[in-house]
């Protein structure tokens, strides 16, 4: 396959002036990718993902172009069991650990990720995955404009930041502990806890799962985006009786909590636990990774943010946002593709507790022996599915205070591979989130070329 890396500039400039590409551009940039009708070895994929990578400006204007190649893909059949399916993740990473466009692409050409792939790149959800509910209950006292003083401020109106939560309909209003489930990056909620906490939480009678689902899959300023979790946690607790909530996080989900906890201040009182999953409480150093072209091309806000030295993070932490306000159950891997450091207590989902609230902080391949399945290659998103992960997590939520290890049967849940009940198709759903992560950073409209301003109530955090 030629590019013509002086088209691809040119095409880039004329879409970042004008966001819409008119139809003359459409069929200029499927010339350039030169998208073959079927696409079947990995030779075909570095390519494509190449062309992919050179035209990131593109795609944001014209996500049709990715739906094609996904089209033109011809899968290999699913792996036949879950063993299978995790060591083939693992190779994939393990080939281009950095190339993530390639690796999503090759998940696909695995037969890695469920067949209906191409859902991944639509933006609209349905159900669980819903940023559009209805929830008319209106708790009295009010949660907003400002719960309590020293709230910041929400730029959102209070509908837009209502209806991103989604209230299963069997919702118990405090009779069970709700939990309220916060995506990551390029996730909805429902796409990334359903096929594994939300779906053992699900008729449980510890933990009553909640979604919030962040307009955008959480590619936006991630300021903004704590401005649900902040209005969630006090919404669902003011409506489930002034009982407490917990908070489960995945990834950047993490940070946006961290986040609304630190400006938030009303939240700390109702909840009990707060259980990042792979967080990102420093970033990555790996960030750009999810932005090829970046300087030269722009970027989605939420991934610049979560750079390990972005002003985001640096304001976070110097407001006190390394350290915990509420028990903190933090779970990770040190073979986390997408975070990085995860090891030790340099990893960023690393949570300090100088407020002696109570943190456990868990590293799955410290926990568990490298010759048990549950220390080995659990990727950024393979800690969703790892047993221990999910004791601890259950634990935290049915004691007082953090999540124990010593409470834990440790070895029978490193002996797991997966958490008990969890199906091939769960792995395979929970696998694609990534896959969804990088076709959502590629195609995300709004690209920036620095991260957005931090709010006026954190300027005095901004370190100088
Ligand atoms: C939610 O999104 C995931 C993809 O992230 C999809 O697999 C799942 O089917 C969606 N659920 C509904 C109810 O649409
Ligand atoms: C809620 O409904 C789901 C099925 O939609 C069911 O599996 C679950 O047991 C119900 N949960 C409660 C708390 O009743
Ligand atoms: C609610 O959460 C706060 C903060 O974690 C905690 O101090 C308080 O004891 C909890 N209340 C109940 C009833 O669990
Ligand atoms: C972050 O900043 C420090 C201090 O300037 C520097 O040493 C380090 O290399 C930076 N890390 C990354 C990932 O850019």
């Amino acid at each position: 396959m030629k590019i013509s890396y002086l088209l691809v500039f040119t095409l880039t400039q004329v879409v970042l002036s004008n966001p819409t590409p008119t139809q003359p551009e459409r069929l200029a940039e499927r010339q350039l990718l030169d998208l073959p009708s079927k696409i079947t070895d990995q030779s075909q994929i570095e390519s494509i993902a190449a062309g992919l990578e050179s035209d990131a400006a593109i795609l944001g204007a014209a996500a049709s172009i990715l739906i094609d190649v996904l089209e033109a893909i011809v899968p290999s059949p699913v792996p036949a069991a879950i063993p299978d399916a995790i060591s083939s993740v693992a190779s994939v990473y393990a080939a281009h650990p950095t190339d993530f466009v390639v690796n999503a692409l090759d998940f696909i050409l695995d037969g890695l990720v469920p067949s209906d792939i191409t859902n991944l790149v639509t933006t609209e959800g349905s159900e669980e995955n819903s940023s559009s509910n209805n929830n008319p209950l209106s708790p009295s006292p009010a949660v907003y404009p400002q719960k309590s003083a020293g709230d910041a401020p929400y730029s959102l109106d209070e509908n837009s930041l209502r209806s991103a939560i989604y209230i299963p309909s069997n919702f118990t209003y405090g009779e069970i502990p709700a939990v309220l489930l916060v995506s990551g990056t390029g996730a909805l909620a429902g796409g990334n806890f359903g096929p594994n906490f939300g779906k053992e939480f699900q008729g449980s009678d510890y933990a009553d799962p909640v979604y919030i689902n962040i307009p955008g899959k959480q590619l936006a300023d991630l300021q903004i985006e704590a401005e649900y979790v902040a209005y969630a946690v006090n919404y669902i607790s003011a409506i489930s009786d002034n009982k407490n909530v917990s908070v489960l996080s995945w990834s950047a989900g993490s940070s946006i909590s961290q986040w609304a906890v630190t400006y938030w201040p009303s939240t700390r009182s109702v909840i009990s636990d707060f259980i990042p999953i792979s967080g990102d409480l420093h970033g990555t150093e790996t960030a750009y990774f999810l932005c090829p072209g970046f300087p030269r091309l722009p970027c989605a806000p939420a991934i610049l943010q979560q750079e390990y030295n972005s002003t985001f993070v640096a304001t976070l932490r110097n407001a006190g946002g390394s350290s915990a306000y509420v028990p903190t159950t933090s779970v990770y891997s040190i073979f986390d593709e997408i975070i990085q450091p995860q090891e030790n207590t340099g990893a960023s989902a690393y949570v300090f507790d100088e407020r002696k609230v109570g943190v456990s902080n868990t590293e799955l391949q410290n926990a568990c022996t490298v010759a048990q399945p549950g220390g080995t290659l659990y990727t950024h998103e393979g800690v969703l599915y790892n047993a221990l992960a999910f004791a601890l997590a259950k634990d935290a939520l049915i004691h007082d205070g953090p999540g124990d290890l010593s409470r834990v049967d440790v070895v029978a849940e490193c002996q797991k591979i997966v958490i008990s009940g969890l199906s091939l198709t769960d792995v395979l759903a929970t696998e694609a989130i990534v896959v969804e992560l990088v076709f959502g950073a590629l195609t995300y409209p709004d690209k920036v070329l620095s991260e957005p301003a931090i709010a006026s109530y954190a300027q005095t955090d901004v370190p100088a």
